[in-house]
């Protein structure tokens, strides 16, 4: 049921794929409470993935950008201003190690491919941030939200590079949103996300193992991606304006779960 929770916001959606894509689901839930955006994601996703389909159903415009480039990032934030006005949200849903793709152990990393994996999926929110901000493109009380995982905290051996990724992205949720707090009442925040099945979850080596682990392990089992595009259209809303440099976690409880009984009986 939808609330018209984002009735006259405006906003730049990153990452959706295909219809598993968490990014997706945003877009759908955005549209359903009333949201109008623009969709993007690098060049070559958009050959190999489906989101004409996307945009189709949601009435939304698709603007390609390498979240590497700054060039591309350029065009994306002025063209999305163009058509839509000033900006309220911006969801970053972006992650991808060619490290993992390529199964190099975490003591053995190819240092190409980490820069990589820091440029794609960390560094690309520093540079939407500061793209966004040197143009001016978020209204007041504007809301960034980026998706994490909890392997930024603690140790999940086979999320490798990645887990030094979501580390740094967020960092650089809290320091970039004091600086746009600061500057504009802007708010960023990072969502902690159970494992989800989607082409970037699955590419986590012994996923299949692992989802069904921390459904165990969470008192209110994993989060889906649908629940996921929930909590992130109520941070777009007005509703969590002064919640800001904050990773929030959305799985479960999984987070603060020592132990479970699931789990114990099992051993
Ligand atoms: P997905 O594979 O559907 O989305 C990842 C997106 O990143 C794709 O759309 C891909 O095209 C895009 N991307 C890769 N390189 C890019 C570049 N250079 N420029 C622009 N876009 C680029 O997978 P999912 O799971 O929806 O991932 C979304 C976010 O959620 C990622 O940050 C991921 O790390 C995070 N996350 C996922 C979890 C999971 O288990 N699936 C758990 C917690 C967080």
């Amino acid at each position: 049921m939808a609330h018209n929770l984002l009735s006259g916001k405006k906003g730049i959606i990153f990452g959706a794929l295909d219809p598993h894509s968490i990014a997706w689901k945003v877009a759908e839930k955005a549209h359903e409470e009333g949201a109008e955006f623009v969709l993007t994601n690098a060049p070559i996703a958009m050959r190999m993935g489906k989101i004409n389909e996307l945009a189709e159903a949601t009435n939304s415009g698709i603007i390609p950008a390498d979240a590497t480039s700054m060039e591309d990032l350029e065009n994306l934030f002025s063209k999305a201003v163009d058509k839509l006005g000033k900006l309220d949200f911006v969801l970053h849903s972006i992650g991808m190690s060619p490290n993992v793709r390529k199964d190099k152990h975490y003591t053995d990393l190819n240092y190409d491919y980490y820069h990589k994996t820091l440029d794609v999926s960390a560094m690309s929110l520093h540079r939407t941030l500061s793209v966004a901000m040197k143009q001016d493109a978020l209204n007041e009380w504007g809301s960034v939200v980026a998706l994490t995982y909890i392997a930024a905290q603690r140790v999940f051996p086979d999320y490798n590079d990645m887990a030094d990724a979501k580390s740094m992205l967020e960092s650089i949720t809290r320091s970039f949103g004091y600086h746009y707090g600061v500057a504009k009442n802007v708010r960023i925040n990072s969502i902690s996300q159970s494992p989800t099945p989607t082409t970037a979850g699955t590419g986590v080596k012994g996923f299949d193992k692992f989802i069904s682990y921390a459904d165990k392990m969470s008192p209110l089992g994993n989060a889906s991606a649908d629940e996921c595009a929930a909590y992130c259209i109520s941070m777009f809303s007005d509703f969590t304006r002064k919640v800001t440099m904050q990773n929030l976690f959305h799985d479960g409880g999984f987070s603060f779960t020592g132990v479970s009984a699931d789990i114990m009986d099992k051993m």
